[in-house]
């Protein structure tokens, strides 16, 4: 079975190419599962529920967030009926939402787990130790276990990796918005790749307006950061191949579609 999944998608240039380069991507990959981070959807902060439904009905099956979550308060109307969408599993216990999800397609269960490091981030429960506590719970349904790190620093995300390789099929880390080239299958199964990068606005700074981001550096005033509606956009994502039976990853290959990178979607 085969997994896709597109990192961190900003704004509506990035919600633009999701409508325009999904179906695509479907049509050329058949994937069974397939996952979109949508944590920056909504104008970079958050995500509205008629963006998570928009997104579902593009041909998402699940959407996962980050510490964006609560940026937009639309999510409190809507978290706890969002059967397809995961929040990071180790926020406090009581926490709206769930860190663990189900999807099922062809006959083929998928749980996606969405966990969020502690280096240089807010203080949180331990990711690993929620790891080991979901996986169980999601063993019990399935070997099929999908798990979004969403991180900052590549060392937390390749201990992850490490300490998950042969428990998940997959441990794929968003937030960092830059696609790195270290995608591999670690020695036990479980696909790896320390970030999957970022949809949305090509020539910002992470997808925001580059102009406020080198103010910020420069001046070290809080200035606030937008999203630039024009200019050209990029898709981040990447495939995974996942035998059905042991929930092993054989294979996973990155995308990226810019104007740097093409990318040929018949
Ligand atoms: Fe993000
Ligand atoms: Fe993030």
């Amino acid at each position: 079975m085969k997994i896709l999944f597109v990192g961190d998608v900003v704004g509506s240039p990035g919600r633009e190419m999701i409508k325009e380069y999904l179906p695509k991507l479907k049509a050329k990959y058949r994937p069974q599962a397939t996952i979109i981070n949508g944590e920056n959807a909504a104008g970079g902060r958050g995500i509205t529920e008629s963006i998570y439904k928009e997104f579902l009905e593009t041909g998402a099956n699940a959407v996962t967030l980050g510490n964006h979550t609560w940026d937009n308060k639309d999510i409190f109307e809507f978290i706890d009926d969002a059967k397809f969408m995961t929040r990071p599993a180790n926020f406090p216990e009581g926490t709206p939402g769930s860190g663990l999800i189900f999807i099922k397609a062809e006959g083929i269960e998928t749980a996606i787990i969405n966990l969020q490091g502690r280096t240089f981030m807010q203080a949180l429960d331990c990711p690993f130790q929620k790891a080991d506590e979901l996986i169980k719970k999601a063993k019990a349904r399935t070997n099929i276990i999908f798990v979004d790190f969403h991180a900052e620093t590549t060392s937390e995300k390749q201990a992850m990796g490490w300490y998950l390789d042969g428990k998940v099929s997959a441990v794929i880390g968003t937030h960092t918005h830059v696609q790195t080239a270290d995608n591999r299958i670690l020695p036990k199964g479980t696909a790896y790749l320390t970030d999957v990068g970022m949809t949305g606005p090509y020539d910002g700074i992470l997808g925001m307006d580059r102009e406020a981001v080198i103010k910020r550096f420069i001046t070290s005033l809080p200035i606030r950061f937008e999203v630039p509606k024009t200019g050209r956009k990029q898709l981040s994502a990447c495939i995974i191949e996942i035998d059905r039976k042991s929930g092993k990853a054989n294979k996973i290959d990155t995308l990226l579609i810019n104007d740097d990178h093409s990318f040929i979607v018949e």
